[in-house]
């Protein structure tokens, strides 16, 4: 009977257990800019399975894990014994016999909550079609970096609100207790047992410029993530009105932040002139995946080894 915990969604950590991963993220950032050497993950070893495309995923749990120490083996689906029809619990429970951690990117949640039922390391969700939980605790580092704290702050996304960024983004408003607002055509709000998380944080609108009126932070999301290809031409068509421009950005708060988890597409979700604004907090949210990620897989790994010496 296995004792470890993984971490697939926001709720599988608390809201203490994340200040003190905020906190140490902040020191390992402040470490790495004094090129101070940190090895707390010495002989560990993290295995990586894509199933979808990355760049910044793949590039920060890799720099993450050599940084601590560590070693990193990436096992692409397409290029593994994984496309070739072996089955998930057979793969999972290989791949636990040669690692410490494992972290995953795949479609389905029920696909990540399958290997993780027979793998007997930690998994990490690396993205999935129902949250990016990684990518959500950046980009509140970020803001908390930005803005001193996120608690009582107002964030508003606007576009695809129903992908993956927009339910963490939800199951997160109630555990880091600030308001969200989410501002989508008819079909693009995340389904009400999503929002079910964090009922008395989040609001749903239809007029972007209602959600980013006085906002702190406003966020976008490509309009067609990984997996929908097929309807990017409807998508294009149904979210034409929300794209993230000047003018848009002009009613949120003289001191709002601009946030997307990348990559971006400019001209659609958000325009050249927001991106690469001084507003814009991007190429910070993007390096501090290495650092919220080396605190989360230095929590990770380091309890599991003292629950399974219990
Ligand atoms: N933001 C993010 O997860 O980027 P990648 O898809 O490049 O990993
Ligand atoms: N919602 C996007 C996020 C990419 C990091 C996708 O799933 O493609």
């Amino acid at each position: 009977m296995t004792t470890k915990r993984d971490y697939l969604k926001i709720a599988d950590l608390s809201a203490a257990e994340y200040a003190g991963l905020f906190r140490r993220a902040k020191e390992l950032k402040a470490a790495r800019k004094s090129r101070l050497m940190v090895r707390t993950l010495a002989g560990r070893t993290l295995v990586m399975i894509f199933e979808k495309h990355s760049t910044r995923t793949r590039l920060s749990f890799e720099a993450a894990m050599v940084q601590l120490g560590g070693l990193c083996i990436d096992l692409s689906a397409s290029n593994s014994q994984m496309s070739r029809g072996e089955p998930l619990p057979d793969t999972a429970r290989v791949v636990g016999r040669y690692c410490d951690v494992v972290m995953m990117r795949t479609f389905g949640d029920a696909r990540i909550e399958e290997f993780s039922k027979f793998c007997d390391v930690p998994v990490i969700n690396g993205l999935t079609d129902g949250g990016h939980p990684v990518q959500i605790l950046t980009d509140l580092f970020t803001i908390e970096e930005r803005l001193g704290t996120v608690k009582g702050k107002t964030l508003a996304f606007i576009g695809d609100t129903a992908s993956n960024m927009g339910r963490s983004f939800v199951e997160a408003a109630s555990v880091f207790d600030y308001q969200l607002r989410l501002a989508s055509p008819a079909g693009y709000h995340p389904a009400a047992a999503v929002v079910a998380h964090s009922p008395r944080h989040v609001t749903l609108l239809r007029d972007p410029k209602e959600a980013v009126a006085g906002a702190d932070v406003v966020i976008t999301d490509v309009w067609t993530s990984m997996g929908q290809e097929a309807e990017s031409a409807q998508r294009l068509k149904d979210l034409g009105g929300y794209q993230v421009d000047a003018a848009l950005m002009r009613g949120a708060a003289p001191h709002a932040v601009f946030l997307h988890c990348l990559p971006a597409h400019r001209g659609e979700e958000v325009t050249g002139e927001v991106i690469d604004a001084p507003t814009s907090a991007v190429w910070d949210e993007a390096e501090n995946r290495l650092h919220v990620q080396k605190a989360l897989l230095e929590y990770v790994v380091l309890e599991n080894e003292k629950r399974s010496a219990r």
